[in-house]
């Protein structure tokens, strides 16, 4: 494929509804957040883990707080938990739903609905896998599923490495660079731009549009990030339409084009269905691992023993993985609301109730990890975390991010021995999704301390 196939500029955008959009900011996003402030300063831990700065940027110390007061901490809203048995409770079997991470009250789904864009449907609106249930899901999710399998992940082993060569080749010749741009991010996308037949040159584009629109996932968004984030959603429906448009020409041996066939077939996936899981797929696929990336270099450039060790024995590359996503998770947080009257480790929830589940907080549980504030890449039990959720919605590239992790970590030390700090790296300052905007490296030198 050549780039004159593709005239197409993710950055275009386009004049929207004000009104409309306004409305369904304030249903979304507004409503939650006015909430989360009053809520903060009437003392709630559960909206203060939210709106107050610091424990944003450091939230282990409120998961403890909030697992000190047990299974289940009701708040003025929402429930929450950083409990590993009470999340793994919640997030395995059927009693709770997922949940769009902008719930509105139910009584205003209907008005909601009226003002819902439907070509600005983002990662946690319904029909994503995100925020819908079975048999919906399950319908779904299967179609996206075959490519993901341990066969089709083992099959991808020797791209990724090629992947990785190809980007450090870029790197070695320049004496510092920003880790997070020039690695971290592009070995990701890459490989799930491959899987689902995105051109080449709208790599790069698709990372700032996908950043911008992973902003929706944050609890009380501001009008001003809502805009952002639903723009950057819209162009990427727009991308995708002249995409499925072409790959409907011309199929390709894509996950996109496969998905394609299915919809044209018996399974009958609605064009919507087949825009959002696609983009799901695409966020999801690099979002994440680029703070799994992000996250390791850094703790590893503060833990020098364990990175000497990992360098002499890279058998260890896979569990130091485990230790990362359990110390320092990528996706902190997600919610569930329940189905029915139920309980959970004995704590009475009602039908309906929102409950946040911290997964950060629940892989520093010190229930199941000693020392569970200890980075430990030997940590036998280190996979016990549950970074990549559990239940119905497990992550569907875990494995895929896992391969990614230990091949992008071991092939970075091995090129870069010397690999050190060339300034403080910037967190991306968000709830959620946890991971740095900037991690700038020389890639020859002495480490520096990262705290
Ligand atoms: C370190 C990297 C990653 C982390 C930490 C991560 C984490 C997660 C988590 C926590 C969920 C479930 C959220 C919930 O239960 O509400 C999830 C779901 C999902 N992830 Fe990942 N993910 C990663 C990489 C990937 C990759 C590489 C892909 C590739 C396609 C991917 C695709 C998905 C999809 C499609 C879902 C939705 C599954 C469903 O709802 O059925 N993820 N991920």
């Amino acid at each position: 494929m050549t780039s004159s196939d593709h005239r197409f500029d993710l950055r275009q955008t386009r004049p929207v509804a004000a009104t409309r959009s306004a409305v369904a900011w304030v249903l979304k996003y507004g409503l939650t957040g006015l909430a989360l402030r009053v809520g903060a300063r009437q003392g709630d831990l559960l909206a203060r883990s939210v709106v107050d700065p610091a424990r944003r940027a450091d939230p282990f110390p409120t998961y403890d707080e909030i697992r000190a007061r047990g299974p289940l901490l009701p708040g003025r809203f929402v429930m929450g938990t950083a409990s590993h048995a009470a999340a793994n409770d919640i997030l395995r079997g059927d009693r709770f739903l997922a949940a769009p991470a902008a719930a509105p009250a139910k009584s205003l789904d209907k008005l909601l609905d009226l003002v819902t864009d439907p070509r600005a449907l983002g990662p946690v609106d319904p029909p994503s896998l995100l925020a819908i249930s079975a048999p919906e899901h399950t319908r779904i999710r299967k179609l996206v599923a075959y490519a993901f399998t341990p066969r089709a992940i083992t099959a991808l082993t020797g791209r990724v490495q090629e992947l990785a060569d190809e980007l450090l080749g870029k790197i070695a010749a320049e004496n510092t660079v920003d880790l997070i741009e020039a690695y971290a991010s592009l070995l990701p996308v890459t490989v799930i731009a491959e899987i689902l037949g995105v051109p080449e040159e709208l790599r790069r584009p698709f990372v700032e549009l996908v950043n911008e629109a992973a902003l929706s996932l944050e609890p009380g968004l501001s009008y001003r990030d809502y805009r952002r984030a639903t723009e950057a959603v819209r162009n990427g429906h727009r991308f995708l339409d002249e995409h499925i448009a072409r790959l409907r020409r011309k199929p390709g041996d894509d996950l996109l084009s496969r998905m394609i066939e299915a919809a044209d077939g018996s399974d009958k996936l609605t064009d919507t269905e087949l825009r959002v899981t696609a983009l799901l797929v695409l966020g999801a696929g690099f979002e994440t691992t680029v703070n799994l990336i992000g996250n390791a270099v850094t703790l590893l450039l503060d833990h020098p023993g364990q990175l000497d060790r990992l360098k002499a024995e890279p058998d260890g590359w896979a569990n130091a993985v485990e230790e990362v996503l359990r110390y320092d998770s990528p996706v902190q947080v997600t919610l569930r609301v329940s189905k029915a009257d139920t309980d959970v480790l004995g704590v009475p929830v009602r039908e309906g109730q929102a409950v946040v589940v911290m997964l950060g907080g629940a892989n520093r549980d010190p229930d199941v990890f000693a020392e569970p504030n200890r980075f430990d890449t030997t940590r036998a039990n280190a996979r016990e975390h549950l970074a990549f959720s559990a239940g119905p919605h497990f992550c569907l590239g875990a494995q895929l991010a896992r391969l990614e992790g230990a091949t992008a970590l071991r092939t970075l030390f091995e090129r870069f021995p010397d690999l050190a700090l060339d300034g403080t790296p910037t967190r991306r300052g968000t709830r959620v999704l946890r991971g740095y905007r900037r991690l700038p490296v020389r890639v020859g030198g002495t480490p520096k301390s990262v705290s």
